[in-house]
Protein backbone atom coordinates (compact mmCIF):
# COMPACT_ATOMS: atom_id res chain seq x y z
CA UNK A 1 0.00 0.00 0.00
CA UNK A 2 1.03 3.36 -1.10
CA UNK A 3 1.43 6.11 1.36
CA UNK A 4 -1.51 8.43 1.51
CA UNK A 5 -1.31 12.12 2.14
CA UNK A 6 -2.88 14.00 4.58
CA UNK A 7 -4.29 17.13 4.74
CA UNK A 8 -5.69 18.57 7.93
CA UNK A 9 -9.10 20.69 7.68
CA UNK A 10 -9.36 23.21 10.34
CA UNK A 11 -12.17 25.24 9.76
CA UNK A 12 -13.98 23.79 13.18
CA UNK A 13 -10.78 25.39 15.48
CA UNK A 14 -12.77 28.40 13.82
CA UNK A 15 -15.65 27.23 14.50
CA UNK A 16 -15.07 26.93 18.15
CA UNK A 17 -13.67 31.09 18.36
CA UNK A 18 -16.43 32.01 16.69
CA UNK A 19 -18.83 30.64 18.57
CA UNK A 20 -17.44 33.41 21.75
CA UNK A 21 -16.45 35.75 19.71
CA UNK A 22 -13.05 35.55 21.00
CA UNK A 23 -9.45 35.30 19.17
CA UNK A 24 -8.81 32.09 20.61
CA UNK A 25 -8.48 29.11 19.73
CA UNK A 26 -6.52 30.47 16.97
CA UNK A 27 -6.28 28.68 13.38
CA UNK A 28 -2.97 30.16 12.91
CA UNK A 29 -1.91 28.37 15.68
CA UNK A 30 -3.36 25.21 14.46
CA UNK A 31 -2.02 25.27 11.23
CA UNK A 32 1.36 25.51 12.53
CA UNK A 33 0.77 22.85 14.80
CA UNK A 34 -0.75 20.41 12.09
CA UNK A 35 2.24 21.52 10.03
CA UNK A 36 5.17 20.70 12.70
CA UNK A 37 2.73 17.33 13.41
CA UNK A 38 3.21 15.82 10.00
CA UNK A 39 0.43 17.46 8.15
CA UNK A 40 1.40 18.00 4.57
CA UNK A 41 -1.75 20.45 3.46
CA UNK A 42 -3.64 22.21 5.43
CA UNK A 43 -7.17 22.59 4.30
CA UNK A 44 -9.18 25.68 4.88
CA UNK A 45 -13.09 26.38 3.23
CA UNK A 46 -14.11 30.03 3.16
CA UNK A 47 -17.22 30.00 3.31
CA UNK A 48 -19.75 32.37 1.59
CA UNK A 49 -21.55 33.18 5.41
CA UNK A 50 -17.98 33.42 6.63
CA UNK A 51 -19.50 31.25 9.38
CA UNK A 52 -15.79 29.39 10.04
CA UNK A 53 -12.52 30.89 8.68
CA UNK A 54 -12.76 34.11 8.03
CA UNK A 55 -10.59 36.06 5.72
CA UNK A 56 -7.76 37.43 7.43
CA UNK A 57 -7.30 33.91 8.65
CA UNK A 58 -6.53 32.90 5.17
CA UNK A 59 -3.98 36.11 4.77
CA UNK A 60 -2.50 35.20 8.06
CA UNK A 61 -2.55 31.30 7.60
CA UNK A 62 -0.83 32.05 3.96
CA UNK A 63 2.24 34.17 4.99
CA UNK A 64 3.16 32.05 7.53
CA UNK A 65 2.73 28.11 6.44
CA UNK A 66 5.65 26.44 4.91
CA UNK A 67 3.09 23.83 3.77
CA UNK A 68 0.73 23.92 0.79
CA UNK A 69 -2.62 26.26 1.54
CA UNK A 70 -5.48 24.22 0.21
CA UNK A 71 -8.62 26.41 -0.33
CA UNK A 72 -12.20 25.43 -0.36
CA UNK A 73 -14.02 27.64 -2.46
CA UNK A 74 -17.51 27.96 -3.76
CA UNK A 75 -17.87 28.15 -7.40
CA UNK A 76 -18.37 32.05 -7.35
CA UNK A 77 -16.54 35.40 -8.42
CA UNK A 78 -15.97 36.34 -4.87
CA UNK A 79 -14.74 32.98 -4.52
CA UNK A 80 -12.44 33.43 -7.35
CA UNK A 81 -11.32 37.04 -6.53
CA UNK A 82 -10.28 36.06 -3.36
CA UNK A 83 -8.31 33.16 -4.36
CA UNK A 84 -6.49 35.00 -6.95
CA UNK A 85 -5.54 37.41 -4.28
CA UNK A 86 -4.70 35.69 -1.23
CA UNK A 87 -2.77 32.66 -3.58
CA UNK A 88 -3.18 29.67 -1.98
CA UNK A 89 -1.49 26.43 -3.42
CA UNK A 90 -4.30 24.41 -3.93
CA UNK A 91 -8.06 25.08 -5.02
CA UNK A 92 -10.88 22.72 -4.11
CA UNK A 93 -13.98 23.50 -5.55
CA UNK A 94 -16.90 22.91 -3.62
CA UNK A 95 -20.89 22.74 -3.89
CA UNK A 96 -21.98 25.20 -1.08
CA UNK A 97 -25.33 25.98 0.41
CA UNK A 98 -26.26 28.42 2.95
CA UNK A 99 -28.84 26.43 4.95
CA UNK A 100 -26.59 23.27 5.17
CA UNK A 101 -24.54 21.92 8.71
CA UNK A 102 -21.97 20.98 6.39
CA UNK A 103 -20.82 20.21 2.18
CA UNK A 104 -23.62 17.44 1.97
CA UNK A 105 -22.83 16.34 -1.54
CA UNK A 106 -20.51 16.83 -4.49
CA UNK A 107 -20.46 19.32 -7.18
CA UNK A 108 -23.21 19.55 -10.03
CA UNK A 109 -20.62 20.06 -12.68
CA UNK A 110 -23.86 20.92 -15.33
CA UNK A 111 -25.01 24.03 -12.76
CA UNK A 112 -23.86 27.18 -13.97
CA UNK A 113 -21.28 25.13 -16.70
CA UNK A 114 -19.95 27.95 -18.75
CA UNK A 115 -19.05 29.60 -15.00
CA UNK A 116 -17.72 26.65 -13.93
CA UNK A 117 -15.24 25.99 -17.14
CA UNK A 118 -14.02 29.79 -16.94
CA UNK A 119 -13.24 29.07 -13.27
CA UNK A 120 -11.16 26.34 -13.84
CA UNK A 121 -9.26 28.24 -17.05
CA UNK A 122 -8.33 31.08 -14.90
CA UNK A 123 -7.28 29.22 -11.65
CA UNK A 124 -5.05 26.52 -13.64
CA UNK A 125 -3.72 30.12 -15.64
CA UNK A 126 -2.33 31.15 -12.64
CA UNK A 127 -1.19 27.88 -11.31
CA UNK A 128 -3.19 26.87 -8.90
CA UNK A 129 -3.85 22.64 -8.20
CA UNK A 130 -7.68 22.56 -9.15
CA UNK A 131 -9.15 19.86 -7.40
CA UNK A 132 -13.60 19.19 -7.51
CA UNK A 133 -15.17 17.46 -5.39
CA UNK A 134 -17.78 15.51 -6.63
CA UNK A 135 -19.62 12.29 -5.74
CA UNK A 136 -18.06 8.78 -6.35
CA UNK A 137 -19.95 8.39 -9.87
CA UNK A 138 -18.16 7.62 -13.21
CA UNK A 139 -20.30 9.94 -15.42
CA UNK A 140 -18.75 12.77 -12.60
CA UNK A 141 -15.18 11.26 -12.73
CA UNK A 142 -15.52 11.47 -17.00
CA UNK A 143 -16.70 15.19 -16.68
CA UNK A 144 -13.64 16.44 -14.31
CA UNK A 145 -11.22 15.23 -16.96
CA UNK A 146 -13.14 17.10 -19.44
CA UNK A 147 -13.06 20.00 -17.44
CA UNK A 148 -9.44 20.11 -17.24
CA UNK A 149 -9.07 19.31 -13.59
CA UNK A 150 -5.50 18.20 -12.43
CA UNK A 151 -7.65 16.59 -9.30
CA UNK A 152 -10.96 15.24 -7.84
CA UNK A 153 -11.93 14.75 -4.26
CA UNK A 154 -14.11 12.29 -3.79
CA UNK A 155 -16.95 12.92 -1.34
CA UNK A 156 -16.66 10.18 1.46
CA UNK A 157 -19.63 11.23 3.34
CA UNK A 158 -21.82 8.40 2.52
CA UNK A 159 -19.09 5.66 3.08
CA UNK A 160 -18.36 7.33 6.63
CA UNK A 161 -21.86 6.98 7.71
CA UNK A 162 -22.56 3.78 6.42
CA UNK A 163 -19.70 2.66 8.76
CA UNK A 164 -20.07 4.47 11.73
CA UNK A 165 -23.92 3.13 12.06
CA UNK A 166 -22.66 -0.37 11.17
CA UNK A 167 -24.35 -1.30 7.91
CA UNK A 168 -23.01 -2.54 4.56
CA UNK A 169 -20.67 -0.20 3.23
CA UNK A 170 -19.44 -2.58 0.57
CA UNK A 171 -21.42 -0.72 -2.09
CA UNK A 172 -20.36 2.11 -1.55
CA UNK A 173 -17.04 1.39 -1.04
CA UNK A 174 -17.12 -0.27 -4.58
CA UNK A 175 -18.25 2.60 -6.32
CA UNK A 176 -14.98 4.80 -4.37
CA UNK A 177 -12.91 1.68 -6.11
CA UNK A 178 -14.48 2.22 -9.59
CA UNK A 179 -14.38 5.94 -9.70
CA UNK A 180 -10.67 5.94 -7.95
CA UNK A 181 -9.24 3.49 -10.95
CA UNK A 182 -11.05 5.43 -13.64
CA UNK A 183 -9.54 8.64 -11.94
CA UNK A 184 -6.45 7.48 -12.25
CA UNK A 185 -6.72 6.44 -15.94
CA UNK A 186 -7.73 9.58 -16.83
CA UNK A 187 -4.97 11.09 -15.22
CA UNK A 188 -6.78 12.82 -12.33
CA UNK A 189 -5.30 12.84 -8.93
CA UNK A 190 -7.80 10.87 -6.47
CA UNK A 191 -8.28 12.53 -2.99
CA UNK A 192 -11.03 11.46 -0.64
CA UNK A 193 -12.56 13.76 1.93
CA UNK A 194 -15.58 14.06 4.32
CA UNK A 195 -16.45 12.46 7.81
CA UNK A 196 -13.30 10.31 7.83
CA UNK A 197 -12.76 8.91 11.44
CA UNK A 198 -9.94 6.55 11.98
CA UNK A 199 -12.01 3.79 11.18
CA UNK A 200 -13.04 4.59 7.70
CA UNK A 201 -9.81 6.00 7.31
CA UNK A 202 -8.40 2.44 8.07
CA UNK A 203 -10.95 1.16 5.46
CA UNK A 204 -10.21 3.67 2.67
CA UNK A 205 -6.81 3.48 3.06
CA UNK A 206 -7.33 0.18 1.47
CA UNK A 207 -8.41 1.46 -1.97
CA UNK A 208 -5.57 1.97 -4.08
CA UNK A 209 -4.40 5.02 -5.81
CA UNK A 210 -5.97 7.41 -3.64
CA UNK A 211 -3.35 10.02 -2.92
CA UNK A 212 -4.69 12.46 -0.28
CA UNK A 213 -7.41 12.47 2.88
CA UNK A 214 -8.36 15.54 3.87
CA UNK A 215 -9.36 15.13 7.21
CA UNK A 216 -11.35 18.18 9.69
CA UNK A 217 -14.21 17.62 12.10
CA UNK A 218 -13.19 14.05 13.64
CA UNK A 219 -9.84 15.00 13.62
CA UNK A 220 -10.62 18.34 15.51
CA UNK A 221 -13.01 17.08 17.92
CA UNK A 222 -10.58 13.60 18.72
CA UNK A 223 -7.85 15.90 19.55
CA UNK A 224 -9.82 17.81 23.06
CA UNK A 225 -9.48 13.74 24.49
CA UNK A 226 -6.28 13.64 22.93
CA UNK A 227 -5.16 17.47 24.99
CA UNK A 228 -7.52 17.83 27.91
CA UNK A 229 -5.90 15.89 30.42
CA UNK A 230 -2.67 17.78 29.90
CA UNK A 231 -4.87 21.50 29.77
CA UNK A 232 -6.46 20.34 33.02
CA UNK A 233 -2.64 19.58 34.42
CA UNK A 234 -2.00 23.02 32.86
CA UNK A 235 -4.16 24.80 35.44
CA UNK A 236 -3.75 22.84 38.38
CA UNK A 237 -0.48 24.06 38.42
CA UNK A 238 -1.55 27.38 37.75
CA UNK A 239 -4.22 27.22 40.88
CA UNK A 240 -1.54 25.42 42.83
N1 LIG B 1 -13.02 17.73 1.93
C1 LIG B 1 -13.93 18.65 1.54
C2 LIG B 1 -13.99 19.03 0.11
C3 LIG B 1 -14.80 19.24 2.49
O1 LIG B 1 -15.70 20.16 2.08
C4 LIG B 1 -14.68 18.87 3.84
C5 LIG B 1 -15.56 19.50 4.86
O2 LIG B 1 -15.30 20.86 4.94
C6 LIG B 1 -13.69 17.93 4.19
C7 LIG B 1 -12.90 17.36 3.20
C8 LIG B 1 -13.47 17.52 5.61
O3 LIG B 1 -14.59 16.86 6.10
P1 LIG B 1 -14.67 16.53 7.64
O4 LIG B 1 -14.61 17.83 8.38
O5 LIG B 1 -15.97 15.83 7.77
O6 LIG B 1 -13.49 15.65 7.98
Amino acid sequence: MSKIRLGVNIDHVATVRNARGELYPSPLRAALLAQKSGAESITIHLREDRRHIREFDLKEIKSKLKIPLNLEIAATQEMLNIALKSKPDFICIVPEKRQELTTEGGLNLKHRRTFLINLIKKLKKNKFRVSLFIEPSIKDIKDSQKLNADCVEIHTGRLCNLINENKNFNKELQKIKKATILGNKLGLEVHAGHGLTYKSAKILRRVSGIKEFNIGHFLIGESIFVGLAKTIKNFRRILR
